[in-house]
């Protein structure tokens, strides 16, 4: 909430009048017709100017893109990562009514990402949040409660509270992991879950489904399993980020020799896909690719003791 005081040319006196009138934010100004305040303020020129003024301090532009539009008819939320650029490289945070894939080979930041998304979904929508709770589904045993409580106090929440609002899964295998996602349908909307992590996607499938000849079944499964993530992150209007690994091509000379595993069925139905990697020291590396939306361009970020940082 911006007060009128804070618009540019209006002092105290102007100020006043318009309080007295009933407006007492920058949002009200601006929304105001230029009769209404001309009659407050005894010039119709002073009235357009500061509703200008005002409309401009809370960022209301006459026009937005289509894309923004369509956005915002589908209701699609977003839940900051807590870090600036990135949260710039993804257009406003992570998406609800989506997919975000986080790929990037050992220690380039995935695990810590979810864990500071769980956090982030938690705080209130001014904050970057959606005042909601998270899902945790962990098939590698790398939830560490301990970095929630870290990264929950460096963003002034009870870290007690926190971990309240994280519920959690551990998958054994592919089919309880899928499983545990069939039945998150029914506790969605009564547990006010806002976000959705899987950490990892795929790392069952890959270890149960090993070699060519098991390919087939692998990849139908997991397009199953994704298909079902997509209508449940549609259907609740919630945020799903699951993470994936990286595999060597063999064959590639030139260019990346890394790629994501899970192959077109991963790549079909993630709706982003940020690629992570290891700079100098604590320093991570964030890009989007695949995207249609989005520029291919590189944000950095640290991992600290207080989170993932700008
Ligand atoms: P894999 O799951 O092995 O593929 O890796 P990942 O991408 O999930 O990596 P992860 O998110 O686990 O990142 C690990 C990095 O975060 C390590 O390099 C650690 O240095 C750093 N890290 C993890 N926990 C902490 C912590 O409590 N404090 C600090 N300062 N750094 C941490
Ligand atoms: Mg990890």
């Amino acid at each position: 909430m911006i007060d009128v005081e804070e618009i540019e040319g209006v002092g105290r006196v102007t100020a006043q009048k318009l309080r007295e009138a009933g407006y007492n934010t920058a949002r009200d100004v601006a929304f105001a017709s230029v009769k209404e305040l001309a009659e407050i303020l005894g010039s119709e020129d002073r009235a357009k100017q500061i509703i200008a003024a005002a409309q401009k301090l809370i960022g209301l532009t006459p026009f937005i893109t289509a894309y923004e539009l369509y956005e915002k008819r589908r209701g699609i939320r977003r839940i900051s990562t807590g870090v600036k650029s990135l949260d710039e490289l993804l257009g406003g945070g992570i998406e609800t009514k989506a997919i975000t894939e986080l790929v990037g080979e050992f220690g380039s930041g995935k695990t810590q990402l979810c864990h500071q998304l769980s956090v982030m979904v938690q705080l209130p929508e001014d904050k970057g949040g959606l005042k909601a709770k998270a899902l945790y589904v962990d098939t590698e045993n790398t939830f560490r409660p301990e970095r929630i409580m870290q990264m929950a106090k460096y963003r002034g929440l009870d870290p007690q509270e926190a971990l309240k609002n994280i519920l959690y899964a551990r998958a054994y295998n592919s089919d309880h992991q899928m499983m545990i996602i069939e039945e998150s349908k029914k506790i969605i909307e009564k547990e006010n879950i806002g976000l959705i992590v899987i950490d990892s996607l795929v790392a069952h499938f890959r270890s149960e489904y090993p070699g060519r000849e098991n390919l087939a079944e692998r990849q139908q499964k997991l397009n199953h399993h994704i298909a079902q993530l997509l209508r449940i992150a549609d259907i609740y209007n919630v945020a799903v980020v699951v993470t994936n690994q990286v595999v060597a091509q063999p064959d590639v000379f030139f260019g990346n020799p890394l790629k994501p595993a899970g192959g077109n069925v991963i790549a079909h139905g993630a709706t982003y896909r940020v690629w992570l990697r290891k700079g100098k020291e604590n320093v991570r590396i964030a890009k989007i690719f695949d995207s249609p939306y989005h520029p291919e361009r590189e944000v950095t970020f640290r991992i600290t003791e207080e989170g993932v940082v700008d």
